[in-house]
């Protein structure tokens, strides 16, 4: 199946899953979880939870009863945007086309909905699936690991630190601490999508640790095209504010490295993923068309 099927018809059995399983609208108290559904069901691209589908199937599972788990990186995700939304953090006022949550429906709703996202997702990574206790323990421990202090929360912190100083020039000096932001902020969530859909999927431990490798550096990758297409697309296109990061004055990888360099890293990294994913010989073609898909993304 060409790959913009497959990503729409994954993206779908996501959306569905996620409609049922989270409070409908006029539950009680109903702003709160038209706050939730508000940001979770605008126009994302669920990437982490396909990913996880795509992993899964990858070394031989069955992505029946990886799906609740997958569908739980959304929502850490979501709420991860809502709060990189704030007027505390970048201060943006679009998000997925429309106006961030903190825009709709106030700052200290906002805030909620975002704990109340990550409450959620959970729940839902520890509801009754036919993995085994020991096999869902290890996918809870991943994400919590990945959404916490030394994993999303951590690179945020180190954002958020490094920005808002016009005085400050960013230099190859600044690349070690960059690093450390991407592949935190953002490629721990890849690297546990992967990882989780490959621990459901009962991969063996080279496979695991193939799929681990590939996670990282496309999750890397992810971060640096997010950073060039900042400077490149319009709000239009990315939903969100083109020109965010250089009003914030945020060490980016065209910050410090220069728009050509950057995008040659991020091109030599979703190379040397697909080149992780050999060891499946054929069995993640999937995985390498995604790989393909985010090089030249421009959403
Ligand atoms: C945006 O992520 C935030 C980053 C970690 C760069 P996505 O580009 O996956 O956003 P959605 O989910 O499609 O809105
Ligand atoms: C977002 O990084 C990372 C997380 C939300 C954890 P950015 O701040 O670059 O994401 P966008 O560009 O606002 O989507
Ligand atoms: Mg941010
Ligand atoms: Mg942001
Ligand atoms: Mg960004």
């Amino acid at each position: 199946m060409p790959l913009a099927g497959y990503l729409a018809d994954k993206k779908k059995l996501i959306e569905q899953y996620l409609d049922g399983y989270l409070p409908k609208n006029q539950e009680f108290p109903a702003e709160i979880h038209q706050a939730m559904r508000y940001s979770l069901f605008a126009s994302g691209k669920r990437l982490r939870p396909i990913l996880a589908l795509a992993a899964c199937e990858a070394v031989g599972g069955e992505i029946k009863s990886v799906l609740p788990l997958a569908c739980s990186l959304e929502l850490i995700h979501t709420y991860s945007l809502i709060h990189d939304d704030l007027p505390a953090m970048d201060n943006d006022d679009f998000r997925r086309g429309q106006p961030s949550n903190h825009k709709k429906f106030g700052e200290a709703i906002a805030i909620l909905a975002g704990d109340a996202l990550l409450t959620q997702a959970f729940a839902l990574l520890s509801i009754p699936t036919d993995l085994s206790a020991a096999l869902q323990l290890q996918i809870i421990q991943e994400a919590a690991a990945a959404a916490g202090s030394m994993g999303l929360i951590g690179g945020q912190v180190l954002d958020i630190q490094t920005s808002g100083n016009i005085n400050r020039v960013f230099g190859q000096m600044d690349a070690p601490l960059l690093e450390y932001i991407h592949t935190h902020k953002t490629g721990v969530l890849f690297r546990a999508a992967v990882r989780i859909g490959a621990i459901a999927g009962k991969a063996a431990p080279e496979q695991l640790s193939a799929i681990t490798g590939y996670g990282d550096k496309i999750g890397l990758a992810f971060q640096i095209t997010d950073d060039i297409l900042d400077l490149e697309c319009t709000t239009q296109e990315l939903g969100k504010p083109q020109g965010s990061d250089m009003a914030a004055h945020k060490l980016t990888y065209p910050a410090v490295w220069g728009i050509q360099a950057a995008r040659e890293q991020s091109q030599l990294l979703l190379e040397k993923a697909c080149r992780d994913l050999d060891i499946f010989a054929g069995k993640a073609v999937v995985l390498k068309d995604i790989a393909g898909y985010l090089l030249n993304r421009r959403e």
